[in-house]
């Protein structure tokens, strides 16, 4: 059998009949009668698999009796002419070899349900589902280009820590790290509060929830910078759009402003939108035609749109115009109110039909280390809302100015004392520059068209969910 070289099911695809051929997978489906069975064999290099043609004269009842859904094989045969509709060529064994067979009974695809819903309570099998094996090879491309995109505009991608001492984003939404045994006394200090000097680190410490401020510090070094990696986020939002642990993409760049920041994350999600629909094609229609008629449309449609750029006030004015038209929020729409999902999406999807980049929020609602505008009461944050899904990046300018950083530290009440390190970019050859955040698993909800953040990663983590 191991005579010839295996080939992929994606390459065997595109081959022309003729030749002998050796393939290996596992059984999506078994059918037929008596003389002939057509055996579907997948191996997760393409969402199509390859019919294997088993006639009972060649391949021994015994064997082709113990093949059923979920069973992987090795397939040696010729190449042929397909004659049956929906492929082009097929194979016509000669010779199967069972390595593992696949009880009918037990096996958890075996079941009529297909629910994503089901699939997430059997998720250490789902990879092996057509629409699983599609969303993890786009998860694949998106993550290739996403480095091809950066590499090719010379940024350098920089790797910040997971483990870190500060918290990015102020919104106290870290997930502690420490050795410290909690089912002993932890040590005080004499004020009461927990002494960490004995720590593993000597001091408290969580994992990220951005690499943002690291990032900083490489950006006012390098020029330009990406991160790429996983963040933390203890935010308990049971949501179809939230993750405790997903991965973001954060690009930083010196002498860029919002301006700039804006054509880069515009052309940025182009590019990715476009990549998937050249590179990716077979698994899009696939999720097209499956779970959403509009996947293929909407996403053409961001490659060729502009998106709007939008000032927060006038986004809180056209809310506010449609609240008095009759439509109704579940949350209440008002200048300095940071915007709910609803909202965003009634801007995208309702307003203006494209995607849209807001500005100058509230600086009350925004992060410390953003640009201050003149006007005292707004920032240069910039947030990029997407049909469907409603926040997709979030990134500003930063604040440049030593003194004005600063001030905004102390009237936040933060504490210094860990920041220090960051304060010096201000201090020492402060330039100005701008950066954002991707999501990387709300992108992909929009590639895919899934509706679900747990169906978009292989191990989701969610509140009371960290199976595996
Ligand atoms: O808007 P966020 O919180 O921004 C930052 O973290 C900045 N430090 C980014 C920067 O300027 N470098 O998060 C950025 C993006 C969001 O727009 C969203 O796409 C995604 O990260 N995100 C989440 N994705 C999944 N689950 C969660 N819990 C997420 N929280 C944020
Ligand atoms: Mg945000």
């Amino acid at each position: 059998m191991e005579t010839i070289r295996r080939i992929k099911v994606k390459e065997l695809l595109g081959m022309e009949p003729g030749t002998e051929v050796l393939a290996k997978g596992w059984v999506r489906t078994k059918r037929g009668n008596k003389q002939v069975k057509f055996i579907a064999l997948n191996d997760g290099s393409t969402v199509n698999s390859i019919q294997i043609v088993a006639d009972t004269t060649v391949i021994s009842e015994d064997i082709l009796k113990r093949i059923s859904t979920g069973a992987s094989l090795a397939v040696r045969g010729s190449l042929v002419e397909s004659v049956g509709s929906g492929q082009r060529v097929e194979i016509q064994a000669k010779e199967i070899e069972i390595y593992g067979e696949c009880d009918p009974m037990r096996y958890p695809l075996q079941k009529k349900d297909t629910s994503l819903e089901y699939l997430r309570t059997v998720a250490h099998m789902r990879m092996r589902t057509n629409t699983f094996g599609a969303v993890l090879r786009i998860r694949h491309a998106m993550a290739f280009a996403i480095h091809k995109f950066f590499n090719d505009k010379g940024f350098v991608y920089l790797n910040t820590p997971l483990i870190t001492e500060s918290d990015c984003e102020g919104a106290g939404q870290m997930f502690q790290v420490t050795t410290y045994d909690l089912e002993k006394e932890l040590p005080r200090t004499k004020k009461g509060e927990i002494d960490y000097s004995g720590d593993f680190f000597g001091k408290q410490t969580s994992l990220t929830v951005s690499g943002q401020l690291e990032g900083e510090l490489g950006a006012t070094a390098l020029g330009e910078i990406y991160t790429f990696g996983p963040t933390f986020r203890a935010e308990n939002s049971n949501t179809p759009r939230h993750l405790a642990e997903f991965w973001m993409i954060e690009p930083e760049m010196a002498f860029y402003d919002i301006k700039d920041n804006m054509d880069l994350a515009e052309e940025f999600i182009k590019y990715l939108v476009s990549y998937a629909l050249e590179n990716c094609i077979d698994d899009v229609r696939f999720l097209n035609d499956k779970y959403d008629p509009e996947l293929i449309d909407r996403l053409r449609g961001v490659c060729q749109t502009e998106f709007v750029r939008l000032e927060y006030t006038e986004g809180i004015k056209i809310l506010e115009e449609a609240v008095s038209n009759g439509v109704q929020f579940e949350y209440p729409v008002y200048w300095g109110v940071d915007l709910q999902s609803e909202h965003e999406r009634y801007l995208v999807e309702k307003h203006f039909r494209k995607p849209v980049i807001l500005t100058g929020y509230p600086k009350e609602i925004k992060a410390f280390y953003m640009k201050q505008d003149d006007n005292g009461k707004t920032v240069r944050a910039m947030d990029v809302l997407f049909p469907k899904i409603g926040e997709i990046i979030g990134g500003s300018e930063r604040e440049a100015s030593l003194e004005k950083l600063e001030n905004r530290i102390n009237e936040l009440g933060m504490s210094r004392k860990n920041l220090e390190w960051y304060i010096d970019t201000r201090r020492f050859g402060t330039v100005p520059h701008s950066g954002f955040g991707l999501g990387f698993e709300r992108l992909l909800l929009f590639v895919t068209g899934m509706s679900n953040i747990r169906d978009v990663i292989p191990f989701p983590r969610t509140p009371k969910n960290a199976e595996f």
